[in-house]
C-alpha cells in the first residue's frame, strides 16, 4: 500500500508549542496536543508558501521578520475555521426576531433613541451578518430609524467575501424560501450563486479587527444586540473572559448577548443576567448596570 505525505517541512512538538503559543497570544485561539496533525498540515503550506525549510525558522520569521506580523495574519487565517451560513440556529434567530427585537425597540424608544445597532462578532464571510439584517428589516420595528448591523473579523480574506455579499447555494443550505425575495441571481457566478440585495447591504458594514483588541470595538459606540457564535470555542478561558467583558461593555444596559447553542457563560462571567424567552434563554446586561471598565477608558468613543 502506499502512502502520499504531504511535502514540505514536518513539525517537531517543540516548534507546536512555540507557534501554538503565539497564535493564541495573538489571537485568543488556542490549539491543544489533540490538534497536533492539523495544525502541522495547515501551517505547512504557508511555510511552503514562504520557502523556509523548517518550523525553527517559520517562527522565527514570524517573530522576528519585518513582514513578520503580516505572515501572521495568513498563519491565523490558514488556521482559523471559517463555517457558517444564513439563518443558522434557527430558534435562536426566532427568539431574536419574535422577542428581542421588539424590546429592543421598546427599550429605545423608551430612551427617545431611533437607532439599533446589532453587531456580529466573528462574523466570517457575513451570512450571519445579512441574516440579521434581513430579520431586523422583516420586523418592520425600525423602518425610519438609523439601523447598522456591523460584522468583524480577524481575516481580511473573509471580510472581502462578506463584503462582496454574493453566496453560492451551500450557503442558502438552511435558509427557509421565505427569505428568497431579499437575494437575486448572480449571472456573473456559475452554480446558482445569489446576491444579497441592496437594502438589505445598506444595513451593514463590516470592519477588520482582532476581538482581542478591546479598545477597537469602542469604535462601534454603544450596541443593542450581539451575536458571538462558534467564536470562542476555539479560544483559552482568559481570552474568553476578556472577550465578554469587552461585550458587557460595548452593550446598552439590557441589551442582548447571544452565544453558540453549546457555548455558555459558566465560570466566565456573572455580570450578565439570564432572560427566559418563549423559544430560548439568553444573555442580557442587567437594566441597571455600571461599567466594568475604569472610566478612563470608558470615555473613548
Ligand atoms: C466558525 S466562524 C463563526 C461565524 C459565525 N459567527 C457563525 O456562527 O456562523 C469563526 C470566525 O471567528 C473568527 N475569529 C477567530 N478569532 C478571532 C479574533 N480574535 N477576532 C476576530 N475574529 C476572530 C474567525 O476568523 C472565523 O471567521
Amino acid at each position: 500500500m502506499t502512502f502520499l505525505l504531504d511535502s514540505g517541512p514536518r513539525m517537531r512538538r517543540d516548534e507546536f508549542r512555540l507557534l501554538r503559543d503565539l497564535v493564541n497570544q495573538r489571537s485568543g485561539m488556542f490549539f491543544d496536543d489533540s490538534s497536533f496533525f492539523v495544525f502541522e498540515r495547515r501551517l505547512r503550506e504557508r511555510a511552503k508558501a514562504l520557502g523556509v525549510g523548517d518550523f525553527t525558522s517559520y517562527y522565527q520569521h514570524l517573530r522576528f521578520h519585518p513582514r513578520g506580523a503580516e505572515e501572521i495574519e495568513e498563519a491565523i487565517d490558514a488556521l482559523v475555521t471559517n463555517e457558517t451560513y444564513f439563518f443558522r440556529e434557527e430558534y435562536q434567530l426566532r427568539a431574536f426576531g419574535e422577542d428581542i427585537l421588539p424590546r429592543l425597540h421598546e427599550q429605545a424608544a423608551r430612551g427617545n433613541r431611533k437607532r439599533l445597532v446589532i453587531w456580529s462578532a466573528g462574523c466570517s464571510t457575513g451570512e450571519e451578518v445579512y441574516t440579521l439584517a434581513i430579520l431586523v428589516l422583516r420586523s418592520r420595528l425600525f423602518d425610519g430609524w438609523d439601523v447598522r448591523v456591523f460584522g468583524n473579523d480577524i481575516s481580511k480574506r473573509v471580510l472581502g467575501i462578506a463584503r462582496r455579499g454574493v453566496y453560492p447555494r451551500h450557503s442558502f443550505r438552511a435558509m427557509p424560501p421565505l427569505y428568497d425575495e431579499y437575494f437575486e441571481p448572480d449571472p456573473s457566478q456559475p452554480g446558482g450563486s445569489r446576491r444579497v440585495v441592496d437594502r438589505v447591504r445598506a444595513l451593514c458594514q463590516f470592519g477588520h479587527f482582532n476581538l482581542l483588541e478591546r479598545e477597537r470595538a469602542s469604535i462601534l459606540g454603544r450596541v443593542d444586540a450581539i451575536f458571538c457564535r462558534n467564536v470562542l470555542i476555539y479560544f483559552d478561558p482568559t481570552s474568553r473572559r476578556g472577550v465578554i467583558d469587552s461585550f458587557y461593555d460595548r452593550l446598552q444596559p439590557g441589551g442582548y448577548l447571544m452565544l453558540g447553542h453549546s457555548e455558555s457563560l459558566l465560570n466566565l462571567s456573572t455580570a450578565f443576567e439570564l432572560a427566559h424567552l418563549a423559544s430560548d434563554m439568553v444573555y442580557r446586561r442587567p437594566v441597571a448596570s455600571h461599567s466594568l471598565l475604569p472610566p478612563r477608558r470608558e470615555g473613548v468613543r
